[in-house]
């Protein structure tokens, strides 16, 4: 169906019934959640910077102006859902007054990260509270997201609009991470019954296909487009080791992007797309399950990012919610997403001499621009807590 024919290198590694131990699992909860709540007075009212440089988390009063501002607010709303406590509620409903004046003020709205930072926000706040004020804010950020950051001409969201219009040829690009960021498109055409916003986030899925996942499954971080016509001219990186190798959480971003893609439109292409992902990740997947940075590397001293690994687990973990028992991917997908999150708290959680802001470490932001390397992160954070939240409720209702 896509014209891609990977095959799993060790299927064995990955087969069987494989669970992490329930206390295990629970004091690494219990152990994210006492953290998350420690610094509940510094968390309230300031946002974090996008990328850290190294262990501590540096917070900025009242600063929601990056991608990950989205992913700090859903860190509360999954601690809620896994703690039932209800201050971890409150941080994220007194951080919704920011969300509004983000999106009044349209701050840092030409970025292609809109859906990351209202997604796991705001949609998760309206999702959980019916909060209608909340959902009026979010559909007027998507209509305006629709008509500055979707390219009509070339059938995808562009990375930075702004500088399109400015031609400035960096910003007509697209990126694997957006396979996150059209959930937001998928989730409004539901609650508005307007299918163009379902039709731009199919194109984009269509295009992540077509032209950032290569024909052996890896992936581009980037594709680059024409700028006058948005004609796709080639694929490079921003955050990986080489144009023509794999970042890992981008990589990442289409293993759960698909399958997210598929819960809103039931079509199989998605999950047949996702699978040829996950057998490059467990392909090139060490032994100890904490992924490297880039899938250039599989043993060594480069460092990991424990947020591939667990954005992965989120991917397989939602794909499994739509197979049958006798579907063989089911175990292979249960098996490795369990290893992967298990091996985040045996690699990523322990005490280490360093002081660490974040919920686990070993998170890599960007390693050639030295930011945030082998430390801590917001997109490792969250993916921790989703994982862990997926893990022990599979009928959990996703935010995205
Ligand atoms: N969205 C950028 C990143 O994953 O670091």
């Amino acid at each position: 169906m896509t014209g891609r024919n990977i095959t799993l290198d060790n299927p064995e590694r990955f087969k069987g019934i494989y669970t992490i131990a329930e206390e295990k699992i629970n004091k690494a909860i219990k152990k994210a959640c006492d953290k998350l709540a420690s610094k509940i007075d510094i968390y309230t009212d300031g946002f974090p910077l996008a990328y850290y440089k190294g262990f501590q988390y540096n917070y900025r009063v009242g600063e929601n102006d990056n991608w990950i501002c989205g992913l700090h607010t859903g860190c509360f709303l999954l601690a809620y859902e896994l703690t039932g406590e209800q201050k971890f509620l409150d941080v994220a409903k007194h951080h919704m007054e920011s969300y509004k004046k983000r999106i009044k003020e349209r701050i840092a709205f030409q970025d292609h990260d809109v859906g990351f930072v209202l997604s796991p926000s705001c949609v998760a706040y309206y999702k959980l509270t019916g909060d209608e004020e909340i959902k009026e804010y979010i559909l007027d950020a998507v209509e305006y997201y629709y008509n500055h950051s979707y390219s009509q001409k070339g059938g995808f969201i562009m990375r930075d609009a702004d500088a399109v219009a400015d031609n400035i040829e960096g910003g007509c690009r697209t990126m694997m991470d957006t396979m996150l960021n059209i959930p937001l498109l998928y989730w409004a055409a539901e609650v508005t019954g307007n299918k163009k916003y379902a039709e731009a986030a199919d194109s984009q899925a269509e295009i992540t296909n077509n032209y950032l996942i290569r024909s052996d499954a890896s992936t581009y971080h980037h594709y680059q487009f024409d700028l006058e016509n948005h004609a796709p001219v080639y694929g490079l990186t921003f955050q990986g080791n080489r144009d023509e190798s794999t970042w890992s959480r981008g990589h990442s971003w289409g293993i759960l992007g698909y399958p997210i893609a598929y819960s809103y439109t039931k079509n199989d292409k998605y999950l047949e797309i996702q699978k040829e992902l996950v057998y490059y990740l467990l392909n090139h997947l060490p032994s100890d399950n904490v992924p490297y940075w880039d899938f250039d590397y599989v043993s060594g001293d480069e460092p990991r990012d424990s947020s591939a690994g667990l954005v992965s687990a989120c991917g397989m973990l939602e794909a499994v919610k739509y197979m049958t028992d006798d579907n063989p991917l089911k175990e292979i997908y249960l098996n490795s997403s369990a290893k992967l999150i298990e091996g985040t708290i045996d690699m990523c959680t322990g005490d280490i001499d360093t002081e660490y802001d974040g919920l686990i470490y070993r998170a890599t932001g960007a390693r050639k621009a030295n930011l945030g390397v082998d430390g801590c992160g917001m997109y490792g954070d969250y993916f921790y807590l989703e994982a862990l939240l997926r893990y022990i409720k599979p009928e959990w209702k996703m935010y995205w």
